[in-house]
């Protein structure tokens, strides 16, 4: 099963609906594939119930983008809880991307997170990467394995936890990693995951970064990758579409 996640970031209003409602009806017609994958659509926090309400039991879920690291109610202003979330009938969120994580996520912050999302019995995409320092500083893999380690427990469900590697100078950049890099570091991350938490659980990996039509060629070289995380394409459901139709080119 192959996951094509659309992170809206801070874009869209209720009108936005119809990008959703053209990639459901492909996802609809797409006999010949759509057995294949899952897609996913993470809108800001203002129309998830909105979405979730009409897509329920249709071709694509609904995703958060983030939550407090405090579960249940609480004097937090402008904040939402994982419980407020899967109340309103949503079963996925992305926990740790990089911009949150730019804006002052603590790896402590985001392991209390991941921690409210388990126990509200949400699905993660739990997301990793290294800076463009860290790269040239050649220490992507430990700084990946620090991330991983802050936030997941031995004793987490990891069937309820994907892994997004989005390396931060691949987003929104249009540049992309080489694929022998990128196929190296998933296996790494893999490896890392298998023997870290002593487990043969087959973990889900996914790519995110300047993930659009033309890159998909690429990327869907590598069979180590369970499928991507896509920003800036996931807007139009054009591009989005194409991604698909491309992979399975
Ligand atoms: P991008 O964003 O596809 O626009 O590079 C990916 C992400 O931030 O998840």
């Amino acid at each position: 099963m192959k996951y094509f996640i659309g992170n809206w970031k801070m874009f869209g209003i209720p009108g936005s609906i119809k990008i959703l409602d053209k990639i459901n009806n492909f996802i609809g017609k797409d006999r010949k594939n759509n057995n294949k994958y899952k897609v996913s659509i993470a809108p800001p926090h203002t129309l998830l119930h909105y979405f979730a309400k009409n897509f329920k039991n249709k071709n694509i879920s609904i995703c958060a983008q983030n939550c407090f690291n405090k579960d249940y109610y609480g004097a937090h202003t402008g904040e939402v809880s994982a419980y407020m979330i899967k109340k309103i009938g949503l079963n996925q969120i992305i926990i740790g991307h990089s911009e949150n994580r730019e804006s002052g996520e603590t790896d402590q912050v985001l392991s209390e997170k991941v921690f409210a999302a388990l126990k509200n019995n949400l699905n993660i995409i739990f997301c990793i990467g290294e800076s463009k320092i860290e790269k040239r500083k050649k220490i992507t893999i430990k700084v990946l394995k620090k991330q991983i380690s802050k936030a997941i427990k031995k004793k987490y469900n990891f069937n309820k936890i994907l892994i997004a590697y989005e390396p931060v100078w691949s987003i929104g950049t249009g540049i992309v990693p080489k694929t022998s890099e990128l196929s190296k570091t998933i296996i790494s991350i893999k490896k890392f995951l298998n023997s870290k938490y002593k487990r043969k659980h087959n973990f889900k990996i996914l790519y995110g970064g300047s993930v659009d039509n033309n890159s998909i060629k690429k990327f869907k070289q590598i069979r180590e990758l369970d499928g991507f995380l896509i920003g800036g394409a996931s807007k139009s459901s054009k591009k989005f579409i194409d991604i698909i139709k491309n992979y399975y080119k």
